[in-house]
């Protein structure tokens, strides 16, 4: 455990900081005196202060009184544990466990390194910035501070069969807490991209381990384009990908938006292992929020290149297209090109 937490800088230090997090948000109009903050850490008043200019660096605001203590005044907008907690419910697994990183390779591969530490199910985690963010078919995701950028671990017993309903659910989790917030037409572009007026506002990334009938774990990664200003897309990206901010308008909460993600994709989650046939209006979710059924859509597949029309989408998640000379082809995985 030691190595992998010295590596990237999950070290006791962060815990503290969370612990102190908690402290002012569990009682937030409360002023609390260094002695009690020392008592609730375990550390020094000096240590306790340190922490405190530490967690301003993040942005983090509080009203400092001598003799009475300090006060919570500003929370900034990012998806630390110790913010994200008061909002997961205890029933609920993902969001339960956050790992949180300023800026880090991806946000995929790290969950992977923390599968292998024994995180539970339902463990999120999270970055500002990813410097070598992972997009489908081994492309580059660009992921700057503006965006959402998290992995979410699933390790409960799930049948191979049902991988590619994680990535279903995930998209129909992130599309109805998209319209939540911000009311926007946002579809989904087959098997699993968000798109807001064709251009791309969300991406979908899993990455599965099985050795058996069972998955061993799956890594689902979401990397949102929240409130990315549009000018800041860099060229190749800007006719293709669009923002939340630049759709709307209006900045959204990260905080507001990731939980209400995870306590959808918790409850679809639960529906998918207890009770396959609550599964099946997902689907007709899923499917009834296409931006690919019914049109001219180009196809590259592992069977090559497939052009035609786009006439349907079964539950299993298969594509069928409807090529020129009449013929239909179910496709299985690819992209689509409209
Ligand atoms: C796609 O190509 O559409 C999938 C993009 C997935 C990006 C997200 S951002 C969070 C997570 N970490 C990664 O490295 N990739 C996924």
């Amino acid at each position: 455990m030691t190595s992998l937490m010295d590596s990237i800088g999950m070290t006791e230090t962060n815990d503290l900081r969370q612990k102190i997090v908690a402290a002012f948000l569990t009682e937030p109009d409360k002023n609390i005196s260094g002695t009690e903050l020392s008592r609730k850490t375990g550390v020094s008043r000096t240590a306790v202060w340190k922490h405190i200019k530490a967690l301003e660096g993040l942005g983090f605001r509080f009203e400092s009184t001598p003799r009475i203590g300090h006060r919570i005044v500003h929370v900034p907008d990012l998806l630390l544990p110790g913010i994200i907690q008061p909002h997961v419910p205890p029933g609920q697994n993902i969001g339960q466990r956050v790992i949180w990183y300023r800026e880090v390779d991806s946000t995929n591969l790290q969950a992977v390194k923390w599968v292998q530490e024994g995180v539970p199910h339902g463990t999120v985690v999270t970055a500002m910035i990813q410097t070598g963010g992972k997009g489908r078919r081994g492309r580059v995701w660009f992921s700057p501070e503006t965006g959402l950028w998290f992995s979410v671990v699933f390790r409960a017993p799930i049948p191979v069969r049902q991988a590619a309903d994680l990535t279903l659910l995930t998209s129909v989790a992130v599309r109805r807490a998209v319209i939540r917030h911000t009311a926007l037409p946002i579809k989904i572009k087959w098997p699993n991209d968000l798109l807001i007026h064709d251009k791309k506002v969300c991406g979908i990334l899993a990455e599965i381990r099985a050795d058996g009938e069972n998955l061993d774990y799956a890594i689902v990664g979401v990397g949102m384009n929240s409130n990315i200003p549009r000018d800041d897309f860099p060229p190749e990206l800007s006719d293709l990908a669009t923002s939340l901010l630049a759709e709307s308008g209006q900045p959204v909460s990260h905080v507001a938006l990731a939980t209400d993600i995870f306590a959808e994709m918790d409850a679809l989650f639960t529906a998918l292992i207890h009770d396959g046939r609550g599964f099946e209006s997902v689907v007709e979710e899923w499917r009834s929020a296409s931006a690919t059924l019914g049109r001219r859509v180009r196809v590259l597949s592992p069977q090559g290149t497939i052009e035609g029309v786009a006439t349907d989408i079964d539950a299993t998640g298969v594509l069928y297209v409807r090529k020129d000379s009449g013929t239909t082809v179910p496709i299985h995985s690819g992209d689509v090109l409209f």
